[in-house]
């Protein structure tokens, strides 16, 4: 990054959500499934999530005795559609007497056509033609679909996209975070005034040709004083507010929050409820943890940590009478009757990790994907892309390549993929002939320790 004094505005200060959701559009609306260069997520190549999910909805809809009819389930938020894929895959594998997979209709709902393209073309759910389809749509316009019609609402990783305000207490007075974008005109590769224009048009088609301009923002960040008085659900807000301890920047998503309305409208009576996953702060603990990060920015996108606590609260006041909120490893160790850790989160307890030059540690984890793969058995073959970062030293390059090239083709499908105690424990001389040590690894299949973790909720 260049130093902030040869940094130029692209706009004023605005709240936090404004600018957010400004770069977010942007952002998704210039790319396909490559926003999977910038970060990957627990369900963009791993299906142990989207498993845990169908064997679920299984379970519930099977119950129901008027089953022969199509039933609905949306999806807002698709990324490359392999939430969608394993969904229906599992869905039909384990409805062997035909009950619910038949009936089910699966509707991928995303505002970027590039991102639903890239879903159409995903092979796993190519397998389901005929079952799924896709709606360009923004999830904080849903009105178009008639109330009480579908069955089942699952996001994942939506939330921490969707606008979110920042709070911050200081006794009495609440300030509201205000974002500047900055950047440095040089770094445009055009006339500053015209990409100035076509920034704050969101002008898809130019800035198409530039994504590698968004990730040079910096963020300029301010605070305002507040009121709150005219905020939606302003009782809810205030209560939770008297909770917060003074000066730890709190997250409001209101765009997540508004989701739990829209899907409260749209379920129908006898429907499964909705179902979103993401990461943030789990409780009121882990909200009032003095230091505790609260935004991401991957690849040039916003994010914003969700705050679990207050979706939950106000769950309640829109009339759900069941709120349901577990980490996400626990819920997906549950479904494998074992307890689970991702594959990153294993490598990282490595006693040379947080030293090592980036490629060795590409090699770290390619030998350690090598020895998973001895007792790792999936259901779907499929090729895990490992290009050499950039930089790479050419020997390290090679044995990057080697390494990722004699993958097996069922084996862990991804670097974040859920990995089971039992499959980490058939390979524990393998690990520790990589240097791995028992008794760093074995604790964090007991679950979270950190102020930021993934969690499920249920909403009904
Ligand atoms: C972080 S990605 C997650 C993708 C996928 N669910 C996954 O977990 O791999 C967020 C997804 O939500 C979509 N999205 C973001 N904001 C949206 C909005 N306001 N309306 C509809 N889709 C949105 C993006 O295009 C992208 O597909």
């Amino acid at each position: 990054m260049n130093s902030q004094a040869q940094l130029l505005p692209l706009g004023d200060f605005k709240p936090a959500d404004e600018w957010q959701t400004h770069v977010n559009e942007i952002f998704y609306g210039i790319q396909g499934p490559g926003i999977h260069n910038h970060f990957q997520t627990y369900v963009s190549q791993d299906h142990r999530l989207a498993h845990a999910l169908a064997k679920d909805y299984f379970e519930q809809a099977r119950k129901r005795t008027n089953n022969a009819q199509p039933r609905f389930i949306m999806e807002w938020g698709v990324g490359n559609g392999n939430l969608a894929g394993s969904f229906l895959s599992h869905l039909q594998s384990i409805d062997t007497e035909g009950q619910v997979y038949p009936h089910t209709r699966y509707i991928l709902c995303d505002f970027s056509m590039e991102i639903l393209k890239g879903a159409r073309d995903n092979s796993r759910l190519k397998n389901h033609a005929g079952k799924f389809f896709t709606i360009q749509i923004d999830a904080n316009y849903m009105d178009c679909f008639r109330d009480q019609t579908v069955d089942k609402i699952i996001s994942n990783e939506i939330w921490d996209d969707l606008a979110t305000k920042v709070l911050l207490k200081q006794d009495d007075s609440l300030f509201e975070e205000y974002l500047q974008p900055l950047i440095d005109p040089d770094a445009v590769g055009m006339n500053f005034d015209k990409f100035i224009k076509l920034f704050n048009e969101k002008n898809l088609d130019s800035l198409k040709h530039c994504p590698q301009v968004l990730p040079l923002i910096f963020w300029e960040r301010t605070y305002q004083r507040v009121d709150i008085d005219d905020w939606p659900r302003a009782e809810v807000l205030q209560a939770h507010v008297d909770r917060l301890e003074n000066e730890t920047p709190v997250p409001i998503n209101l765009g997540a929050l508004a989701t739990l309305e829209r899907a409260r409208k749209l379920l129908s009576d006898d429907g499964l409820g909705y179902t979103g996953m993401d990461y943030g702060m789990h409780s009121l603990q882990e909200l009032n943890f003095s230091g505790r990060p609260y935004f991401n920015l991957y690849g040039g996108q916003y994010t914003f940590m969700v705050n679990f606590e207050l979706l939950g609260d106000w769950a309640r006041a829109t009339g759900y009478s069941s709120v349901e909120k577990e980490y996400q490893h626990r819920y997906v160790g549950k479904h494998l009757q074992d307890r689970v850790i991702s594959m990153v989160e294993l490598v990282q307890t490595h006693r040379d990790a947080p030293d090592m030059p980036p490629w060795d540690r590409d090699i770290l984890m390619l030998k350690t994907l090598h020895a998973l793969n001895k007792a790792y058995q999936s259901p779907y073959e499929s090729r895990m892309e490992y290009p050499a970062m950039q930089g790479t030293p050419n020997a390290q390059r090679q044995q990057i390549t080697e390494l990722a090239n004699s993958l097996s083709a069922n084996g862990v499908p991804d670097t974040v993929a859920y990995v089971s105690e039992k499959e980490v424990n058939q390979v524990s001389a393998d690990l520790a002939g990589l240097g791995y040590e028992e008794r760093h690894y074995t604790p964090l299949f007991q679950g979270p320790v950190e102020p930021i973790s993934f969690v499920v909720m249920n909403f009904r």
